[in-house]
């Protein structure tokens, strides 16, 4: 049985970013969902994983306007102002390699950690992005070291915290979910304009992945097609 009831409450998290804004907009206009929240680093309730106290304290903030059904973090990076992917060893060093991890795994962890006693414990579906090339037994073409390595811990962490979930919250969907190449900030300077597909599209098709969820796939990283991603 789905998950995800009519109607819900939903968050978004990373609502500034381009999936996270197609995200909202769907929200917004979905008869099923009753409010949908935003939160950003200056959103009026700030998440900042450079400062990870924001984290709790976002939560905090936010624990009289739950419980949620539905609660979606878009927050990532591949490139920042002082960083692009790595392609070499050679280009690896511990200050880029410690900034992905802070904002693609360690961010997104404590997200769960905090944000999820916001979810309702009837029925609630918690949804990270990660990426595909996050996937150890996907990688062929090597390289982009400090982002692939950042999502493949934070896939562990979602899968770790599912499996105690599934004690804990028997209830609640945990999943890393898989956009595809979307045109957005994130994938511009690689050609994002050309085969990333529009960030509405990609948000409509895992909005149709995450309410067909069930509890059973809690634990599982799911593309926005519904396939079912090796870890
Ligand atoms: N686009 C793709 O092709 C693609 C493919 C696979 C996976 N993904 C994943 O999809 C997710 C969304 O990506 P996108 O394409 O929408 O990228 P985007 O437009 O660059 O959005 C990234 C989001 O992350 C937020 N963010 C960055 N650093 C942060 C920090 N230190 N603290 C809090 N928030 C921070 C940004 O906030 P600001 O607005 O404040 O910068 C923004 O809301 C990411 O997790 C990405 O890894 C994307």
């Amino acid at each position: 049985m789905a998950l995800l009831s009519q109607p819900f409450n939903a968050l978004i998290i990373g609502s500034s970013g381009t999936i996270g804004s197609a995200f909202m907009a769907l929200l917004q206009s979905n008869p099923g969902c009753t409010s949908v929240i935003g939160l950003h680093r200056h959103s009026e309730i700030p998440i900042d994983y450079q400062q990870p106290e924001s984290i709790e304290a976002a939560a905090t903030a936010l624990t009289s306007q739950g419980p949620f059904q539905l609660i979606i973090n878009t927050i990532g990076v591949l490139h920042t102002a002082d960083w692009m992917p790595e392609k070499r060893l050679e280009d690896i060093n511990s200050d880029q390699l410690m900034d992905l991890m802070k904002i693609n795994a360690i961010g997104p962890v404590l997200t769960i950690k905090h944000f999820s006693k916001l979810l309702d414990p009837q029925n609630s579906i918690m949804a990270s992005l990660s990426a595909k090339v996050g996937s150890i037994e996907d990688n062929r073409l090597g390289g982009w070291y400090s982002y692939r390595a950042s999502k493949a811990a934070l896939n562990m962490l979602i899968k770790t915290a599912a499996i105690e979930f599934a004690r804990t919250k028997p209830n609640t969907a945990l999943v890393a979910i898989h956009p595809g190449t979307v045109n957005s900030r994130l994938s511009q300077p690689f050609r994002g304009e050309q085969i990333g597909r529009p960030p509405l599209d990609a948000a409509s098709d895992m909005l149709r992945v995450i309410e067909s969820l069930n509890k059973e796939d809690s634990g599982t990283f799911i593309a926005y097609s519904g396939e079912r991603l090796p870890w």
